[in-house]
């Protein structure tokens, strides 16, 4: 039985508006670029807008009623999206995106030795929070510059040195007990690769950071929006991940962290609002996750993504992701009956989540993605913010076609229809 019955898609499909309009000379949008950024349904822009009419205030501040309304709205929002995966209310930190909710962490880490970092702070947590020279933080080759450029940051900063685990040509991750040791401070991964669509065994990973008591990190992305995600089983220690790929608006994301760290982490950005006492000269900081929350929060945005989560509980996500596994499945599928097409990342699609990037020998991924785009399917083309990945894949750039839940067989059916005449167009035979 397929995740969703033709009509249920046809439903799914009606809840999102954009997915009705045409595109170059009235074809009809075909959307495979959900890893890039995913459209929003109704409910969502009506979450927003009824928050804008109705309660608009700013949050945490103000004796009024609508300022009261605004932060139980807000904190309601908080409450939604902790239970999501599984976490505390309190253990959930709004931040702009998923880049933003990893550099808090990896800043963090770089202040947790600084004099008076945490005033209270548990001596030994707090010293699982700091590196210098000697320390190791590990990475992963197949990771987003968002899990990676912070840690190169936090090692130049405090003299750690930054080593990753490779990928295999399948596109799998090596053994992580090769790499990770004494020295690790930090392990940080993802879930699942934005290009290869890999969805990695977390167990070991997690395993060979306990054995020597480094901290896990794990960049949720391209996981939340299409599998059932739940902090207590995965056994991470922080989990970050962006609202606009969760069928949210932009311009929020989610650091979760187990309380503990949390307690123990100085903050990123200081200002109104994260503090307990301010005196000219110094200042105290309120417990998290005010802590992390410096400024007017996004309420709206907090308000529509969790009016997103609440659409995705309600659909099912163990249907959503089989309905994903049915798409990659059938894409992988398509794909492999061409020759000239190459397929980055595994071929099991019971291993993969979210997006098929692939390359069409001869033809740069730009003019591929161009020739789609020309007949109304939008992908993504270029190294999609994985540089190293797609280096150590011996290509330059790719082409990714990435789902979401509104997604149909019908729209890679267009979308191997306009590829195969990628060839002809530039003058190649297929
Ligand atoms: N991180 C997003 C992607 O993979 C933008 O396309």
């Amino acid at each position: 039985m397929p995740a969703f019955t033709e009509k249920e898609l046809a439903r799914i499909r009606a809840d999102f508006p954009v997915l009705a309009r045409t595109v170059r000379d009235g074809r009809p949008l075909v959307y495979l670029d959900s890893g890039a950024t995913a459209q929003k349904p109704w409910c969502v822009l009506e979450a927003e807008q009824e928050y804008y009419s109705t309660r608009n205030a700013a949050v945490h501040r103000g004796a009024h009623q609508l300022a009261e309304e605004a932060t139980e709205a807000f904190e309601a929002a908080r409450a939604t999206v902790a239970r999501f995966i599984g976490a505390r209310p309190d253990e959930v930190v709004f931040t702009k995106n998923g880049t933003e909710a990893i550099n808090l962490v990896a800043y963090a880490m770089s202040n947790a030795g600084a004099p008076g970092a945490i005033d209270g702070a548990d001596p030994e947590v707090a010293a699982r929070l700091q590196l210098g020279p000697g320390n190791e933080i590990v990475v992963t080759e197949m990771e987003h510059h968002a899990n990676l450029v912070p840690w190169q940051e936090l090692a130049r900063r405090t003299g750690a040195t930054l080593r990753w685990i490779g990928v295999t040509d399948d596109g799998y991750l090596e053994d992580p007990a090769t790499v990770v040791g004494e020295r690790t401070k930090v392990l940080a991964f993802t879930q699942v690769s934005n290009v290869l669509g890999t969805l990695n065994d977390l167990a070991p990973l997690v395993a060979a950071a306990r054995a020597v008591g480094a901290l896990t990190l794990v960049d949720a992305c391209q996981s939340v929006p299409h599998l059932p995600v739940d902090v207590q089983a995965l056994g991470v220690d922080f989990l970050a991940f962006t609202g606009h790929k969760v069928l949210g608006p932009s311009g929020i994301g989610v650091l979760w962290g187990r309380p503990e760290l949390l307690a123990a982490m100085p903050p990123f950005i200081t200002g109104g609002s994260m503090i307990e006492l301010v005196h000219m000269d110094r200042s105290t900081y309120a417990p998290p996750p005010q802590r992390f929350e410096a400024g007017v929060p996004m309420a709206a945005q907090a308000v529509g993504l969790a009016t997103a989560v609440e659409y995705l509980t309600e659909t099912g996500m163990d249907r959503v992701h089989q309905h994903d596994t049915e798409l990659t499945a059938y894409c992988l599928e398509q794909l492999a009956e061409r020759p000239w097409v190459r397929v980055l990342g595994p071929t099991d699609p019971a291993r993969r989540v979210g997006a098929v990037a692939f390359t069409v020998e001869g033809i740069h991924p730009h003019d591929v993605g161009q020739v789609l785009d020309d007949r109304g399917i939008a992908v993504r083309t270029g190294h999609h913010c994985a540089w190293p990945l797609h280096r150590r894949l011996g290509v330059p750039a790719s082409t990714r076609a990435s789902f979401s839940v509104y997604t149909t067989r019908g729209d890679i059916d267009a979308f191997i229809e306009a590829l195969d005449t990628v060839p002809g167009v530039f003058g190649l035979s297929a």
